[in-house]
């Protein structure tokens, strides 16, 4: 039986390079995915220039068509997943603030697609598998300044339904012209992608209970701030060098971390600290 390792939205920055790294070092399918067939291919030339060979297949995390159509695809030719790295986001970091629709289209694709992942793919984790939510030092719960938020967010018998208001709350208040910047850290700066980001994390912490049983584990991360499109080339190293923590932690580090929030440097961090100083900064675009 042959092992598969996916990462989604890997056409390019950290998840191509990623998928650099595990045809590497897994042995077994890799799956290079992208929403837009062309971008795919366009990456798939290159890695096939450094004698790399990806499996190539459309992957649009919130076309719940196009997920199903994977799904199908890689349960019919390999009956299973042994690694999936949920990778995909956008974000419009530049713009600080962000109205109602912008806001909303980057939670839908950053956070409520996972739950279209959740359906299709989690079926078809392996048993002893593992999955990678990559989240953002954006994700940290100490990005969120509100009482209630924090107190609701770090109930240990968080639901799904606690997640799902937390982040209707924001755009509500961002609807209504209600939202307080002193809510969110950082003066409510890119307060979208934070809120998504906070609710990958929270949500990691679920999928490890329901998945527990079948000995998956399910983590999230931060990657560091990287040299991508998403941070207009601003960074501390390159993507090469930020897919090494996400190798790390489906290849290599121990299965006994489950439902942990990982900094880049491999370090498991407490993610309920709300007075922790691991949130973002938007200073560090300028600098
Ligand atoms: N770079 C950083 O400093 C940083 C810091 C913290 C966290 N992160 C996180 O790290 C991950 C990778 O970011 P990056 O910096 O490598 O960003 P990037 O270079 O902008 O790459 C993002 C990837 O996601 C894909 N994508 C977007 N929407 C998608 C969708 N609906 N379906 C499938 N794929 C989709 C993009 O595809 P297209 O080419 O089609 O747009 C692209 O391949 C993200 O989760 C990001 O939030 C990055």
């Amino acid at each position: 039986m042959k092992k598969v390792a996916v990462v989604t939205g890997s056409n390019k920055g950290i998840g191509f390079s990623t998928v650099k790294g595990l045809l590497k070092r897994f042995d077994g399918v890799v799956f290079l995915t992208s929403r837009d067939n062309d971008r795919g291919k366009a990456a798939v030339a290159k890695l096939n220039q450094l004698g790399l060979h990806p499996e190539y297949h459309q992957l649009d995390v919130t076309d719940k068509t196009s997920v199903a159509r994977f799904r199908d695809y890689v349960k019919q030719k390999y009956g299973g997943i042994d690694i999936l790295i949920n990778n995909a986001a956008v974000c419009n970091c530049s713009e600080l603030y962000l109205g109602y629709q912008e806001s909303k289209d980057i939670i839908d694709i950053n956070y409520f697609s996972f739950f279209i992942i959740q359906e299709h793919l989690y079926p078809l984790v392996r048993n002893n598998g593992r999955i990678l939510n990559i989240s953002s030092d954006c994700g940290h719960l100490s990005n969120v300044r509100n009482e209630y938020w924090i107190k609701r967010l770090s109930n240990k018998d968080l639901t799904v339904k606690d997640i799902n208001e937390f982040v209707n709350w924001h755009l509500e208040a961002v609807k209504n012209g209600t939202f307080n910047r002193s809510d969110i850290a950082d003066d409510g700066t890119i307060a979208a992608y934070r809120v998504a980001k906070v609710a990958v994390s929270a949500l990691t912490i679920i999928q490890q209970r329901e998945l527990k049983a079948r000995n998956i584990s399910v983590n999230s991360m931060h990657p560091g701030l990287v040299r991508t499109d998403m941070t207009k080339g601003v960074g501390f190293y390159d993507a090469d060098q930020a897919a090494e923590t996400p190798l790390y932690m489906v290849l290599e580090a121990p299965a006994s971390i489950q439902g942990a929030y990982i900094w880049y440097d491999r370090k498991v961090l407490d993610w309920y600290d709300p007075k922790a100083d691991w949130y973002f900064k938007s200073v560090n675009f300028n600098q």
